[in-house]
């Protein structure tokens, strides 16, 4: 990795994390992705954010501060935004280099820091509205905001230049070589990681979508000319286009989504999947769009950034022991915890000698709830009918036109 200038005293510092690598354990990174830093320069030098303890990561950040002409023992203020460890994991390396340096934090965060990392350092904490002046013109700004994605959470503004160092919040996945910057792509390579920020969205930061929204109204009055997060592009050339986007993926949280309807099918014998193609005709009679997934061979990350961004979903799968053929319950009740509330649904699929997968999720739907509106489900014993195959044309077009009708409405 290599450090670039953002501005002339602002420098992207950076390590990727590799495509064989869980982000929190859960979420694949076949694109891999990123975890920035910035060191700010004035006459006093300041890092904000950093990156995780990996073993060699952290060495890969000094050696980048060697690049830009700064020696690590320069640094006065650790500046920590967020104080989950794929940002903060290199302080117990850091400390053991020097101990001249003020940990600047929320209160919140430092009980945090504390419990991860019991180091005995010296915080400076903040809160809304305090700044440091670092000299040399650049002073930095802070701004409260909780939940983005931990309670601990705000941001960074260097008034000079207007660049907002943000966290988590409009960050994606994707690791990034070197073209860090949202100015040196082009349009397919930004729809690309505008992808990738779908994805990390909906699997980090959707559950806190109501803060997205509050913090974005909260920062407007900055007016930031660049915006600088924790993961992914820096968008220097157009700030509006990724915070537009996540202004978008937040108000899914609160009404309908696009008109896109995600299918969602798991089949045991052929039976229930002998039941998607009729759905699928009967979406696309009404011109909408439907992205299928089968489960359980997707993985839940791709599932959540369909599911999100979409205003309907079909689940179809099978009865097992009386119950949901268990991986879509499992998605289902992850769908739940995400709070990916107010869906219209469709649910079908094929029973043996009982029913009983509409119980549960019934159980699941209110238990997590989520306020989806279904509609008569279609439910078949055994192999699929003629009968049953005209009722699935006809209930994929109503799905798609409601989908259609809501998601218009809403824009
Ligand atoms: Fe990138 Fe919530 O840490």
């Amino acid at each position: 990795m290599q450090a670039s200038q953002v501005t002339d005293k602002i420098f992207r510092l950076s390590a990727n994390i590799e495509s064989d690598t869980l982000f929190e354990g859960i979420w694949p990174l076949p694109h891999g992705c990123s975890m920035n830093s910035y060191v700010v320069k004035g006459r006093e030098v300041a890092i904000v954010d950093g990156v995780c303890d990996w073993d060699g990561v952290p060495e890969t950040l000094y050696a980048q501060m060697d690049e830009i002409g700064v020696d690590v023992k320069d640094i006065r203020y650790v500046i920590i935004n967020h104080t989950e460890p794929d940002h903060t994991g290199w302080l117990k390396s850091f400390q053991k280099i020097t101990n001249n340096f003020e940990v600047v934090i929320t209160q919140k965060g430092q009980e945090l820091a504390n419990a991860f990392y019991g180091l005995d350092i010296k915080y400076r904490t903040v809160s809304s509205g305090d700044s440091i002046d670092l000299g040399d013109g650049m002073k930095l700004l802070f701004e409260e905001t909780p939940n983005l994605h931990w309670p601990d959470t705000m941001v960074t503004f260097e008034e000079s230049t207007g660049t907002l160092m943000s966290c988590d919040a409009f960050g994606g996945y994707g690791a990034i070589g070197s073209s860090p910057y949202d100015d040196q792509l082009d349009e397919e390579q930004l729809r690309f990681f505008e992808k990738e920020a779908l994805r990390y969205y909906a699997n980090i930061v959707c559950r806190f979508s109501p803060s997205v929204t509050r913090a974005i109204k909260k920062l407007e009055h900055l007016q930031a000319r660049i915006v600088a997060p924790g993961h992914g592009l820096v968008w220097r050339r157009d700030p509006k286009r990724i915070v537009s986007l996540y202004e978008r993926f937040a108000s899914y949280f609160a009404g309908p989504a696009e008109p896109v309807v995600t299918v969602l099918w798991g089949s045991m014998y052929g039976n229930t999947e002998k039941a998607v193609a009729p759905i699928l005709e009967g979406i696309a009679s009404e011109g909408v769009k439907a992205i299928v997934h089968q489960v359980p061979q997707s993985h839940i990350s791709d599932i959540l950034a369909s599911v999100w961004r979409s205003t309907g979903v079909v689940l179809a799968m099978p009865t097992y022991e009386f119950k949901m053929f268990p991986p879509m319950a499992a998605v289902v009740d992850e769908l739940g915890r995400k709070q990916m509330i107010g869906k219209l649904a469709l649910r079908t699929g094929s029973y043996g000698w009982s029913g009983g997968a509409q119980r549960e999720l019934d159980e699941i739907v209110e238990r997590q709830k989520m306020k989806w509106q279904f509609l008569e489900p279609v439910e078949f014993k055994g192999a699929l009918l003629e009968m049953d195959r005209r009722l699935l044309v006809s209930r994929g077009a109503e799905l798609a036109r409601r989908v259609r009708e809501t998601a218009l409405a809403a824009r």
